[in-house]
């Protein structure tokens, strides 16, 4: 596929701790025994990394996973050659994804040449060239100033979630999502988990003609739907349409199966089917 090759399927800008729980350790201040993580994939696999710092070597991690370690991060081989077919790509703020690679010794891939151009089923709207002025001289031409708005509403956002960098560090953590997206970004990232991406675009000032001719293209590659799609993960959609992506060599997944060994955890091949509280 060469339409978007510069794009990817999918932005993982936000591999974090995925414990759905309130609080780390117990209320008497006694580390747990034992805990289990449902799921291997990049979020569960980073929560047992994340728990084996925190707790140290004496607790038992369990982590239950019914297919594959990776989750989201799989591949397909075609050809003897192995392809993305989830989470492909990865931000270059990502901290965590960044960090992970140097402590497994994994190897960034190299990245393909490709161009990105618009399609719009009879002609090409849109052409990538090999020169950064005159593209950005045509999209001024074609599309005014929605470009520099959206990428301005997009670096703004990224920012404020960087924060989450500074919360983890000082050991936070947060009961809900909500409360989460509320410290990271107060109410307007709330606010846009409940509105439509056109609409805060439009509202941003962006033109009908860019949304319809390249947003909307984008959140077809990246995610396969259309700009209905809530605000939030619109941004982090158009986040992983930039340029500063990467992946790794050998498969994305490496990074969750290299994780699960690091935190010395117990990959359980099962499914959970119920969870229950216990009071002692
Ligand atoms: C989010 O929405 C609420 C309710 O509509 C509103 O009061 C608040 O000002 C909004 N926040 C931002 C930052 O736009
Ligand atoms: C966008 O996708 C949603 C959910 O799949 C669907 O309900 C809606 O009709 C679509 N809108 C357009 C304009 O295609």
């Amino acid at each position: 596929m060469l339409l978007y090759a510069s794009l990817g399927f999918l932005s993982l800008l936000c591999a974090g701790p995925a414990l759905g729980d309130s609080g780390f350790a117990p209320l008497d201040g006694a580390p747990p025994s034992k805990i289990a993580v449902i799921g291997a994939g990049i979020g569960g696999t980073a929560t047992a990394h994340f728990l084996r710092q925190h707790f140290g070597p004496e607790v038992r991690i369990d982590v239950f996973e019914k297919g594959e370690v990776g989750g989201r991060l799989a591949t397909v081989t075609v050809n003897n050659q192995a392809y993305e077919t989830g989470g492909s790509i990865i931000h270059s703020l990502n901290l965590h994804m960044q960090d992970f690679m140097k402590q497994l010794g994994l190897k960034y891939r190299k990245s393909v040449a490709g161009k990105m151009a618009v399609f719009n089923g009879k002609e090409f709207i849109l052409e990538e060239t090999d020169w950064y002025l005159l593209d950005l001289f045509r999209l001024w031409w074609r599309y005014g100033i929605s470009f520099i708005r959206m990428q301005m509403w997009v670096e703004e956002i990224m920012e404020k979630f960087m924060r989450i960098y500074k919360y983890q560090a000082h050991g936070y953590a947060f009961s809900s999502v909500d409360e989460l997206l509320n410290s990271l970004g107060g109410s307007g990232f709330l606010n846009m988990t409940r509105r439509s991406l056109s609409e805060s675009l439009l509202e941003l000032g962006v033109s009908q003609r860019f949304i319809d001719e390249v947003v909307a293209p984008i959140m077809w590659v990246n995610y396969g739907q259309n700009v209905s799609m809530p605000a939030f993960v619109g941004a982090v959609s158009l986040a992983g349409a930039q340029d500063n992506l990467w992946a790794v060599e050998g498969g994305n997944k490496l990074v969750c199966s290299g994780l699960l060994k690091l935190a010395k955890a117990n990959l359980i091949q099962s499914q959970v089917t119920t969870i229950s509280l216990q009071s002692s």
